[in-house]
């Protein structure tokens, strides 16, 4: 149907255009007021933006807009907000004693916010993201600690490390007993067994008999003559079911005759003493963290 007279519809008001498909005809409809407004707006504020803010890109640059605006600049001054908001924190860390920090929440939650990132960051690679370790990397979720779990000496073991060249550093040497000769397959066989014994593992009596003769008169003087360890010398426990090494009889026998003796770099020497301790605080509270031994109690007056 088409005509040129104007023609309305009963139901809306509204015209129905000429055109027609099918039967099915078209109501003139005009946007609605309030929905041009808006679109209008929203044109007049993106070229406001252009002018205003950083928008169009260009060969090596880009227009940079009337307010100069970068998020660059904004991150730089923030983190010079941050580190200048920290040093006093990290004064107060170094100068704390240790059971002053657990006393001071705010300082505490400090230390435990760093010294987890640092943990990331620089000790993840060896101690996985977790701390949970690996073959050669011990544990730090647990209490069984080679070198001591109290805050303080988990912070000497993090600032000198272990066998490296700092002259500080935790040392101890388990010789390579089969290498060096001192003892002969036969013989490393049977102190496996006897270490085995130890843990309560799988184990052959007599061997670990005659294993266990070996072991007082080769590895009572680091381990112990019940063979629960010495953290003086950094040697484990070997009576639990922790292993840093392994405690299969082919991981045994190795460790045994070439000796393993694994190394951690001086922490001290890397990162300041405010991180070094966030990063003691926060191992000592993954959960193996010991209180101060009875020994430096005693050494006040
Ligand atoms: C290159 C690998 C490596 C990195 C990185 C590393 N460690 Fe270690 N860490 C070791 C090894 C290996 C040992 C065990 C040494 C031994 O046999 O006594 C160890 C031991 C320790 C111990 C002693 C555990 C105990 O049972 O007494 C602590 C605590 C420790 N690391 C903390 C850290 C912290 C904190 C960092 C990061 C700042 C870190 N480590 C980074 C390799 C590493
Ligand atoms: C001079 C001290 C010393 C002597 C002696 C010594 N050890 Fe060790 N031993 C250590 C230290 C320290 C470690 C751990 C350090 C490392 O290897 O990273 C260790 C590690 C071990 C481990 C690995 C434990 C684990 O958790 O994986 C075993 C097993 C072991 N020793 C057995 C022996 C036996 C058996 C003897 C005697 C034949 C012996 N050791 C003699 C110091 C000693």
């Amino acid at each position: 149907m088409s005509n040129t007279t104007k023609n309305i519809d009963a139901a809306t008001g509204s015209e129905i255009r000429s055109h027609e498909w099918d039967g099915i005809q078209e109501l003139n409809t005009p946007l609605p007021r309030w929905w041009l407004w808006t679109f209008l707006a929203t044109v007049l504020w993106a070229i406001a933006y252009w002018v205003v803010m950083p928008a169009w890109p260009m060969i090596g640059s880009y227009t940079k807009g009337a307010i100069n605006w970068s998020q660059r600049s904004n991150v730089d001054a923030e983190m010079k907000a941050t580190a200048a908001a920290r040093l006093p924190l990290g004064n107060r860390l170094v100068a704390a004693k240790p059971g002053d920090i657990e006393a001071d929440p705010q300082l505490l939650e400090f230390a435990l916010a760093s010294g987890r990132a640092l943990f990331k960051d620089n000790c993840a690679p060896c101690h996985g993201a977790g701390a949970q370790g690996a073959v050669g990397y011990p544990n730090l979720n647990d209490d069984d600690w080679l070198w001591g779990g109290s805050l303080s000496e988990i912070e000497e073991t993090i600032t000198y490390g272990v066998r490296n060249t700092n002259d500080k550093s935790r040392f101890s040497e388990m010789p390579a007993f089969v290498k060096l000769g001192t003892l002969n397959r036969m013989q490393a066989a049977d102190v496996v067994e006897y270490v085995e014994s130890l843990s309560g593992r799988q184990h052959s009596a007599d061997a670990a008999k005659r294993g266990g003769a070996l072991f007082a008169e080769n590895c009572a003087s680091c381990h112990g003559e019940t063979g629960h360890g010495d953290r003086t010398q950094g040697a484990p426990n070997l009576t639990d079911q922790i292993w840093l090494h392994g405690g299969t009889r082919i991981a045994l026998t190795t460790t045994i005759s070439n000796a393993r003796n694994g190394s951690m770099p001086a922490w001290g020497e890397r990162l300041k003493p405010a991180e070094v301790r966030a990063l003691a605080v926060y191992v000592h509270s993954l959960g193996g963290g010991e209180p101060e031994h009875v020994a430096d109690a005693s050494a006040k007056p």
